[in-house]
């Protein structure tokens, strides 16, 4: 089946990143049919359900079944969706989102419904068909929508509404996004060495991974605690250890996912961050196995060549998340 994956835009790469690294995760093999900035569209093989994808992704508006895509002609469109008509029956809504400041979509919108509303009952508010126009500068994409995205689910479980607050707390669309990224699969072990208010492992636990959370300030750790029992997280276990003797404590994970400390809100014990972070490298690489992913936050693009060192370097997700503080949001492989 062919889908069409509506991206947030919210960053240039990490929504289809993000997409990739779930239908891995969950065993679904497919074909890139076309990838930019706003879609991912795929053809799967195999029977394995999108739906357990759905439920991961943080990046993605809506999934839809793909049925065509044109450039912004009318006469294009016209032609193209005509020869891509639908067979479900019932009531039906054309939807868009018009990414272009250029293009007029009450045109592009008049020509689907003329076609795909045909003989048919329009609801907008509760259709039992739903119609997307992703309408760019230069090409339309078309899809039947299968499933939306609860995205305001990560609103309100920023760190604000939980009952254990610390700043340097991710926010959980990020979080949940680098959890994604590492590809870990349901109920495989998933540590973050440095986990603070448990931003990472409360979004991990969500998605079915058992969690192993680790930070050297046992307020955190009784923090972190009550954030995991209060959303009926049960498969976890916390340390309070310094970085560097996490290796005596642990067996093999599956995933490493985690905020390094910045060394600005976040303690460093006054330890300089390239001390910091080879120790943290040196400790996650002992830990990690073979062929797992460590998705690592760093606030400075120069340190990521200690990573470098202990792993291969898959990607790097540069964030602008305040006037003076970009982070870097880098995939590493063992
Ligand atoms: C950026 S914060 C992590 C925030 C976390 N992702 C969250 O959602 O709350 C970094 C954490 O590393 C911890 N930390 C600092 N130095 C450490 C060390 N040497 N060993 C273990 N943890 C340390 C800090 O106490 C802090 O909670």
């Amino acid at each position: 089946m062919k889908y069409l994956f509506e991206l947030s835009k919210d960053h240039n790469k990490l929504p289809a990143a993000e997409v990739f690294s779930c239908l891995k995760a969950e065993k679904i093999d497919y074909e890139i049919l076309e990838l930019n900035e706003d879609v991912a569209i795929i053809d799967t093989t195999g029977s394995n359900e999108i739906l357990n994808v759905v439920n991961r992704l943080s990046h993605t508006f809506n999934v839809n079944q793909y049925l065509f895509s044109s450039s912004i002609s009318i006469d294009e469109i016209n032609k193209t969706a005509l020869k891509n008509k639908i067979e479900k029956k019932g009531s039906i809504a054309i939807k868009y989102r018009n990414r272009s400041k250029n293009v007029d979509s009450q045109k592009i919108v008049k020509t689907l419904a003329e076609i795909y509303t045909k003989n048919m009952k329009v609801s907008l508010q509760n259709p039992d068909i739903e119609i997307r126009a992703l309408i760019s500068d230069s090409k339309l994409y078309v899809g039947l929508k299968l499933y939306e995205i609860n995205r305001t689910q990560f609103e309100k479980r920023k760190v604000q509404f939980r009952p254990f607050f610390s700043p340097v707390s991710l926010h959980p669309r990020i979080a949940r996004a680098l959890v994604n990224l590492s590809n870990i699969e349901k109920n495989a072990i998933l540590l973050d060495p440095f986990c603070g208010t448990g931003g990472i492992l409360l979004e991990a636990g969500l998605i079915g991974a058992k969690v192993i959370g680790n930070d050297i300030e046992e307020k955190m750790i009784v923090g972190c605690r009550k954030t995991l029992d209060y959303y009926g997280i049960n498969n976890y276990s916390l340390l309070c250890l310094d970085i560097g003797d996490i290796h005596n404590y642990l067996k093999a994970v599956d995933a490493v996912v985690t905020d390094f400390p910045y060394g600005k809100s976040t303690t460093t014990r006054g330890e300089n961050l390239i001390d910091l972070y080879s120790r943290a490298f040196q400790s996650i690489a002992r830990i990690l196995k073979t062929g797992g992913r460590a998705v690592i936050g760093i606030s400075r693009n120069d340190l990521i060549k200690i990573g470098k060192l202990y792993f291969s370097h898959v990607e790097t997700h540069e964030f602008r998340t305040h006037r003076s503080l970009t982070r870097y949001f880098v995939v590493f492989k063992k």
